[in-house]
């Protein structure tokens, strides 16, 4: 009885307190389906129209392969309660189709499947109150792999991606029948969310003046029933070059001069609605850079000058997140297959964005809070802000188990033999898809080398490489930021190293060669990339051939199944994977402290979360508790150099250089 009135209590009083909350206001759904939806977005006039109603898009991007699937509900409501209307996603083909002909839209058994479910994304981000902005490139730029493409694709010699060739867009078709067959039905005017679909990206970039490429997407979209709005997507300072002007939506790229940004994107095309799909809120980071920020005031500024010109704004990123895995991209500041100016991405995409990688609520957020109901001036219901349990740093866990590189590569099952040196993407391993991620290694078994012999890769290195002359390191300890520009790393062409300082006979050579990630921006011939070594090896001008070559994938069933652990044998500088078992009682975020160590990659449970460089910026790696188990947990580090002897964690983000690097 007792109980009952509790009961019967607490009811009236949540009731209240939600007609209290909501103030009698509809849902951005109510406001804009209320009376049955007869027609999407509409951007035949300078305004626009949604289901005939009057609607700027107030957008946030959140890109939901960033971010494991049991967090987006959490982010998706804080961009709902900050105000926003709409949330703006690329889609990955390189995760979706990870091998050619092979799909994963979260089912699919890829080790990224618990961020792929994009069904279930577009139907959370309808259940949270916001309509959804696709962008599903195919190339996505996204500081992403490759710009989204899959590294398979390059398998095809002749193939010119991002233009009308008939190779290219086949595999298009192929995968936007698989992508569409789930998309199509949660579109805006079939009851769904997708209230416009972006053509390309950023094509103006290309510089490559290709409009029936933009034309051949747009009809592969329609014929698998995509029917909303289309639109472009490119900064200003690009031109038209990237759209279809006065027959696709153009919209505009920047993160200043808002009004002489919008104005140029007036002039392209006459009578349309003026809308900014990225307002860059921060930026992203390239290794050895500095971390970057934008501050608030800055943000704010652009932000209002963009809200009052008036026009419609997608804030990129919305939402920071994380490039796990191998998944980062990178720049190349060079032309055509010249490596040396690449810029590769850190793991964290953290994006200096309202909410951050770890989803805390920042002074950006609260800012947009402010300017939103300023100038929005159609009222709709905004949920509150969900809590989130404080992050710890977990307690340092002592390292106990140690395989040297050497000793996994001299147990490797069927390494794959070759006359010549290949590119990861042309391996005959998965289905004849190539190997896509992680490192490569090739060996020379039963040579004879003479003291002072001279080893010489031709070409760039793609990207970064170790050399063992019987299981021994050769290359040197990285220990500053300038070592980038020597031997090891993807600046230098043509380079080379001394193997010994004694005669050797029936030696044995490695070369463990590191992806750091291909380019994912640029004109078109950088878009040419194969990675592990493409051309050469000589020892003392003399062509090496027939390589053993053995793909490190770190899939996550090898990584769990790994076997040949033992205790910690030598602290000398080798690449090495290390093991620890670490117990959690209570689950929380927390970040893996990488300061001391120097390179390599981090596992948790088998998963690859991200890579270690000690030249910075980033010197933690965000792990969502997502990923961790009550109970044990593994935690395995892929370190090149040297290791120290206890793993540590943290509770917030490091930036700048690791412990053991001068700049
Ligand atoms: C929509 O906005 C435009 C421009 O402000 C205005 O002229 C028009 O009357 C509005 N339409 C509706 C249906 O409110
Ligand atoms: C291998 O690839 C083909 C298409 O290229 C696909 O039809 C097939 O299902 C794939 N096999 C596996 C085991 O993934
Ligand atoms: C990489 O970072 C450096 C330093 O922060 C910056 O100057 C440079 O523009 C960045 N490169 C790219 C391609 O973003
Ligand atoms: C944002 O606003 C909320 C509510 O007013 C406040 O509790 C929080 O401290 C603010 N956060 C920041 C980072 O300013
Ligand atoms: C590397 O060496 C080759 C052959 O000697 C030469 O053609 C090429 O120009 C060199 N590359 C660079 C970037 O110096
Ligand atoms: C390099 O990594 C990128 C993603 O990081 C992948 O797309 C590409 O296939 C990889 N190439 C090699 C040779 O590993």
């Amino acid at each position: 009885m007792a109980k009952h009135t509790v009961f019967l209590a607490l009811v009236l009083f949540l009731g209240i307190f939600n007609v209290v909350v909501s103030n009698d206001l509809p849902t951005n759904y109510e406001y804009y389906t209320s009376g049955g939806i007869t027609s999407g977005l509409n951007a035949d006039q300078n305004y626009f129209l949604l289901n005939g109603r009057n609607i700027s898009i107030y957008g946030g991007t959140f890109h939901y392969f960033r971010v494991h699937s049991s967090q987006w509900q959490d982010r998706l409501r804080k961009m709902r309660a900050v105000g926003l209307n709409a949330v703006e996603t690329y889609v990955p083909w390189n995760l979706h189709e990870f091998y050619s002909g092979s799909y994963d839209f979260g089912h699919g058994g890829s080790d990224f499947q618990d961020f792929l479910d994009v069904q279930k994304f577009i139907k959370l981000a309808q259940e949270e109150d916001l309509f959804v902005l696709l962008r599903p490139g195919p190339y996505i730029c996204a500081e992403w792999e490759f710009g989204g493409l899959p590294g398979w694709l390059l398998r095809d010699k002749d193939i010119k991606v991002r233009t009308n060739d008939p190779i290219y867009l086949n595999y298009v078709s192929r995968y936007y029948k698989e992508l569409f067959s789930i998309l199509a039905p949660l579109q805006f005017t079939k009851g769904g969310a997708i209230i416009a679909v972006q053509i390309e990206n950023e094509y103006g970039n290309t510089y490559n003046n290709d409009r029936d490429y933009l034309r051949s997407l747009r009809s592969i979209l329609q014929e698998n029933g995509v029917v909303e709005l289309f639109y472009t997507s490119d900064p200003p300072s690009a031109g038209t070059a990237g759209g279809l002007p006065n027959e696709v939506l153009m919209t505009a790229n920047f993160n200043n001069n808002a009004k002489w940004n919008l104005d140029q994107l007036n002039s392209f095309q006459t009578n349309k609605p003026t809308i900014t799909m990225e307002y860059w809120s921060g930026w992203f980071d390239n290794f050895s850079g500095q971390h970057s920020t934008v501050s608030v005031s800055q943000y704010v500024s652009v932000y209002e000058d963009i809200l009052s010109y008036p026009a419609s704004v997608n804030i990129y990123m919305f939402v920071g997140s994380t490039n796990y895995g191998f998944s980062s991209g990178a720049g190349l500041n060079t032309k055509g297959t010249d490596n040396s100016g690449l810029t590769p991405i850190t793991t964290s995409y953290d994006y200096d964005a309202p909410i951050s990688e770890a989803g805390d609520i920042t002074e950006k957020y609260n800012a947009t809070a402010e300017l939103l109901v300023k100038y929005n001036p159609i009222k709709t219901r905004l949920p509150s802000i969900p809590s989130k349990p404080e992050r710890v740093a977990l307690d340092d866990v002592i390292i106990s188990e140690q395989i040297l590189l050497s000793e996994i590569i001299d147990q490797f099952p069927n390494k794959l033999e070759s006359e010549n040196i290949v590119a990861m993407e042309n391996l005959p391993i998965n289905n004849n898809s190539g190997q896509m991620f992680g490192y490569i290694v090739y060996r020379k078994t039963n040579i004879n080398v003479k003291s002072g012999a001279i080893l010489e890769i031709s070409g760039y290195v793609r990207d970064t490489v170790l050399v063992l002359v019987n299981g021994q390191l050769v290359t040197p300890v990285l220990s500053s930021t300038d070592d980038l520009n020597n031997f090891g790393y993807w600046r230098l062409a043509n380079s080379t190293i001394i193997l010994t300082d004694q005669d050797l006979e029936d030696a044995t050579i490695d070369l463990v060669v590191e992806n750091l990630s291909r380019n994912n921006y640029g004109t078109l011939d950088q878009f040419q990339q194969f990675k592990g070594l493409t051309d050469n090896v000589y020892i003392d001008d003399e062509k090496i051939k027939n390589w053993q070559i053995v793909p490190l994938e770190f899939k996550r069933q090898w990584n769990l199944q790994l076997s040949g652990w033992h205790e910690v044998r030598t602290r000398e500088a080798t690449p090495a994977l290390y093991r620890a078992s670490f117990t959690v009682t209570d689950l929380r975020d927390t970040y893996v402290n990488v300061q001391d160590w120097l390179k390599g990659i981090v596992i948790i449970n088998g998963f690859v979360l991200g890579r270690i460089f000690a030249v910075g910026p980033q010197q933690a790696l965000y792990l969502p508790a997502a990923l961790l188990r009550e109970g044990v947990n593994e935690i395995i580090v892929f370190e090149h150099f040297t290791a120290p002897d206890v793993i540590k964690f943290s509770k917030d983000p490091i930036w700048g250089l690791g412990t053991y690097v001068k700049n």
